[in-house]
């Protein structure tokens, strides 16, 4: 462990599509793979992450440390079954903790950012509300899972317009006339005729040019990576991939980076059924193998760009999944 934490935000927008499950079992694989983690429950006001890791829901929490003026944020870490994962809990008891003030916000990401661990995981809820924004924005590179299905990438491009939004807006704050004139333009609908962040930018540049070019950084500062969850095989990605990245691009002006791909696994439900870490319950099920090539890949590639994400990912998953058919129809794998 050297330098600050690596925080790895996850969020998607739309809820239902996966998140919880692949932060626990990315911490755990992470962990298992040498790394320290802390694995920590954002989604205030819907906490669920403990039961993912098969944790109670009676440690002290982020509402307790809150609550408790004075009190030692690392005394909130608490170890886990799992050597070297911590665990920071949400809160599923103190009410209306999902609208937490701006001074307690601004508390908990100052505490975040001084984690000593290796990764700091942090579970988000679903929609684009200012502190799940604020939270995202903690990490220039965030994960976003969504499935392939049209309404969660969807709600994954509204949650990245709503990001850079925020962010603008917080850094022209003191200039109300540009503000203004964003507010005009975010507040079209999605289906109205669209403004790219480009367009937005020079517009904004022509105006004010300090502004235009704060915008321009602040696109450029952000590469969220994405994860597509719940497909039943590659040809759910061929698709989708490229034309992904491309809207958000055109759209946002922003660079996103596929990087992983997760399969429909039944045994999801059964280790929830069975109260189960997905990842002890079954080591070797789909869901879980394809968590750990995730896992892999952030502690080799987390820092670096990566060319063609489409096109590798991609192939990646059709190796994959040609591979577990072969091993399959020679009786060696009941995945598929
Ligand atoms: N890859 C998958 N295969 C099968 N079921 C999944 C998969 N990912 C998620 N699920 C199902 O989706 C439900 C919601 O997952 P969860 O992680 O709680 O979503 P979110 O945090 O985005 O709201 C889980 O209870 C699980 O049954
Ligand atoms: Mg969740």
């Amino acid at each position: 462990m050297s330098g600050p934490a690596t925080i790895i935000p996850i969020a998607g927008g739309k809820g239902g599509i996966g998140k919880s499950i692949i932060a626990a079992n990315l911490a755990v694989s992470l962990a298992r793979l040498g790394k320290s983690v802390v694995a920590v429950d954002l989604d205030l006001g819907g906490s669920n992450l403990h039961s993912y890791l098969g944790l109670p829901n009676t440690l002290p929490s982020i509402g307790d440390y809150l609550k408790k003026q004075g009190s030692d944020f690392n005394e909130y870490l608490h170890p886990t079954w799992q050597h070297n994962l911590r665990f920071l809990p949400g809160d599923g008891r103190t009410p209306f903790l999902a609208n937490i003030n701006y001074g307690h916000k601004v508390k908990l990401i100052r505490n975040l950012k001084t984690v000593e661990a290796d990764y700091v995981l942090v579970d988000l809820g679903a929609g684009s509300s200012f502190n799940t924004l604020d939270y995202f924005a903690m990490s220039p590179r965030g994960v976003l899972v969504t499935t392939t299905e049209q309404p969660a990438l969807m709600g994954m491009m509204v949650f990245l317009k709503n990001l850079v939004f925020r962010v603008i807006e917080k850094n022209l704050k003191s200039n109300k006339d540009v503000c203004d004139f964003l507010h005009n333009i975010f507040s079209q609908p999605i289906t109205a005729e669209k403004i790219t962040l480009t367009e937005l930018q020079q517009r904004i540049a022509e105006y004010h040019p300090e502004s235009g070019v704060m915008v321009n950084q602040i696109c450029h500062h952000f590469r969220p990576r994405l994860i597509m969850n719940w497909g039943s095989s590659p040809d759910d990605l061929a698709n989708k991939l490229e034309p992904a990245s491309r809207a958000i691009n055109k759209m946002l002006s922003l660079d996103v980076e596929h990087f992983g791909f997760v399969f429909d696994d039944p045994t999801v439900h059964d280790a929830i059924e069975a109260g189960s870490p997905l990842i002890d319950y079954d080591p070797e099920c789909l869901a879980v193998r394809c968590i750990n090539v995730i896992a892999e890949r952030i502690i080799k590639l987390w820092d670096s760009k990566i060319e063609e994400s489409d096109k590798k990912l991609l192939l990646h998953t059709q190796n994959m999944y040609h591979e577990l058919r072969t091993q399959a129809l020679a009786g060696k794998s009941g995945a598929f």
